[in-house]
C-alpha cells in the first residue's frame, strides 16, 4: 500500500501556507504538531453551538457533559485503558504532573526515595524535585547508556532500595529520540515495590500506547504533540487514583477523574481531542485498515511508521555525511524501531542557534537549544546555552522536505 501522503497533507491547511514565496517545512514537530481541519472544526463547532458549563438541565450543558465524557472515553480507547475513569485531562503534561505529584507523594516519608532517569524532559523532573524538597525525600538518578542510548534495567536496579517509592521513566526522549523498554524497566521498579510514572509525550505521536501491557501505574502524554489541541492527559490505574489523597475544593466530586480535574475544563479542546482520535482512525481507513476503532488506530500508526522510518534513516545518513556533524542518538538504521524520528545534532563550527536561523530563512522550522531536555543535555556535557539542532519528523513530512533540510544544513555550515 502506497502511503496516501497527498490526501493526508490536504487535511492540514498549514502545510500549504507560504511566507512570501517561501514554503513552510515543519520539522518542529517534537515541540508541537500541525492540526488537521477536522480537529479545528470540532473545536469551533463546540464554541459556536454549545459553549456552556457542565451539570445543567438544559441542552448546551448536556451536550457539554457528553463531549467531556466522550473525550475521556476516546482517550481511554487510545491509551488502552480499562475505563474513562482512569483518564485525567488537564492543561499540559507538566501541569498535570505537578498537580498529581502532590497527591502521589502525600504519604511519602522523609528519607523515602524517588528515582529519576537522566533521559527525562523537565516535565518529569521538576515536579519530583519540588515535592522532594517539600517532603524531605531523596532523589536518586539513573543515567542512560551512551551506546544503546537507552536506560538499562540493571542501571535502574542499582539505584533501587527498600525506600524507593516512585520511579519516573521516559518512554521516548525529546532530545535523542531513543525509546526505552518500559515493560522491562517498570518490572524492575515494581518488583522493588515502587510506583512507576511514565512520560509518553514523545512516544505517543509515533507508537500506539497500551497502558495495560506496560506494568506502570501512571502515564502522561500531550495531545498537541499528536495533531490535537493543547491539552495534557494522564492515565492512572483506577485503584491507585481512587486511593490517592485529592487536592480539591469541597464541592468537587470525589470520583475519578473529577477529583483531579479542577475548575472548568477547556470543553472546546475536549471536543478537539475526540476529533484527534478520530483522525487516527481515518488514517487507518485511508491506509486500507479494517477492524474495530483501536485496530484502525494501530494500523494508522504502523502505516505512518513504515512511511517515516526511511525518511528518518535518510536524514540521519545525510547528517552523518556532513563534515563536522555529531548526532546525539541512535544512528544505526537497523535500530530505527528503537527511536522516534527526532534527530538532534551539533556542528563543530557553527552554533545550533545560527544553523536554525539559517534554516528558518529557507522556511525550514527546527528547534535549537536544550528544549527542556535539561538533564540529557547536562549528561552529554553539551553547552546549555547552545544545546542542539533538533529535527523532528511527522507523518505529513516528505522526502523532498528532508532533502531540503539537508541541503540547507550543508549550505549553512560550509
Ligand atoms: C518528553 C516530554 N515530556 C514532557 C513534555 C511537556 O509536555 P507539556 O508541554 O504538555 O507540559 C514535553 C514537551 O515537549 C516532552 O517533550
Amino acid at each position: 500500500m502506497v502511503f496516501p501522503i497527498s490526501q493526508i497533507r490536504r487535511r492540514f491547511p498549514s502545510l500549504s501556507v507560504q511566507d512570501g514565496n517561501v514554503s513552510r517545512t515543519y520539522f518542529d514537530n517534537p515541540a508541537g504538531t500541525q492540526v488537521p481541519v477536522s480537529v479545528v472544526d470540532a473545536i469551533s463547532h463546540y464554541l459556536l453551538h454549545n459553549s456552556s458549563n457542565s451539570g445543567g438541565n438544559f441542552r448546551t450543558s448536556q451536550e457539554t457533559d457528553r463531549i467531556a465524557l466522550q473525550a475521556h472515553e476516546d482517550m481511554a480507547l487510545f491509551l488502552g485503558a480499562k475505563s474513562a475513569d482512569e483518564v485525567v485531562i488537564g492543561q499540559s503534561m507538566t501541569a498535570l504532573t505537578f498537580h498529581m505529584s502532590r497527591s502521589i507523594a502525600h504519604d511519602f516519608r522523609p528519607g523515602d526515595q524517588i528515582v529519576i532517569t537522566r533521559m527525562e524532559h523537565e516535565g518529569n523532573v521538576g515536579p519530583w524535585l519540588e515535592i522532594a524538597k517539600d517532603k524531605g525525600l531523596e532523589i536518586r538518578w539513573v543515567d542512560f547508556n551512551r551506546e544503546s542510548w537507552q536506560v538499562e534495567p540493571e542501571d535502574l536496579q542499582a539505584q533501587l532500595t527498600d525506600r524507593t517509592r516512585l520511579v519516573a521513566l521516559n518512554y521516548a526522549s525529546n532530545m535523542t529520540g531513543s525509546i526505552n523498554n518500559i515493560s522491562a524497566l517498570a518490572k524492575v521498579a515494581a518488583d522493588a515495590g515502587a510506583l512507576v510514572f511514565v512520560d509518553a509525550v514523545q512516544l505517543a505521536p509515533h507508537h500506539l500506547v497500551n497502558v495495560q501491557d506496560l506494568g506502570c501505574d501512571f502515564l502522561a502524554c500531550s495531545s498537541y504533540k499528536f495533531f490535537g489541541p493543547h491539552l495534557g492527559i494522564l492515565w492512572g490505574k483506577a485503584d491507585i487514583l481512587s486511593s490517592l489523597y485529592p487536592y480539591k475544593g469541597r464541592c468537587v466530586s470525589d470520583k475519578s477523574p473529577d477529583r483531579f480535574e479542577l475548575g472548568t475544563p477547556q470543553y472546546e479542546l475536549l471536543a478537539g481531542l475526540s476529533a484527534t482520535i478520530s483522525y487516527f482512525e481515518e488514517i487507518g481507513q485511508l491506509c486500507g485498515g479494517a477492524g474495530n476503532r483501536r485496530d484502525l488506530i494501530a494500523q494508522a500508526y504502523e502505516a505512518c511508521r513504515a512511511y517515516e522510518e526511511p525518511l528518518t534513516n535518510r536524514l540521519i545518513a545525510g547528517l552523518q555525511a556532513t563534515p563536522g556533524v555529531t548526532i546525539y542518538g541512535i544512528s544505526n538504521p537497523n535500530r530505527i524501531g528503537e527511536r522516534v524520528p527526532t534527530v538532534s545534532f551539533r556542528h563543530d563550527g557553527m552554533s545550533p542557534d545560527s544553523i536554525s536561523k539559517s534554516l528558518a530563512r529557507a522556511g525550514v522550522q527546527v528547534w535549537h537549544g536544550h528544549n527542556y531536555a535539561y538533564e540529557p543535555a547536562c549528561a552529554l556535557n553539551l553547552p546549555l546555552d547552545e544545546g542542539v539542532v533538533r529535527i523532528g519528523l511527522a507523518h505529513y513530512n516528505t522526502q523532498d522536505e528532508v532533502e531540503l533540510a539537508l541541503e540547507e544544513i550543508t549550505k549553512a555550515v560550509t
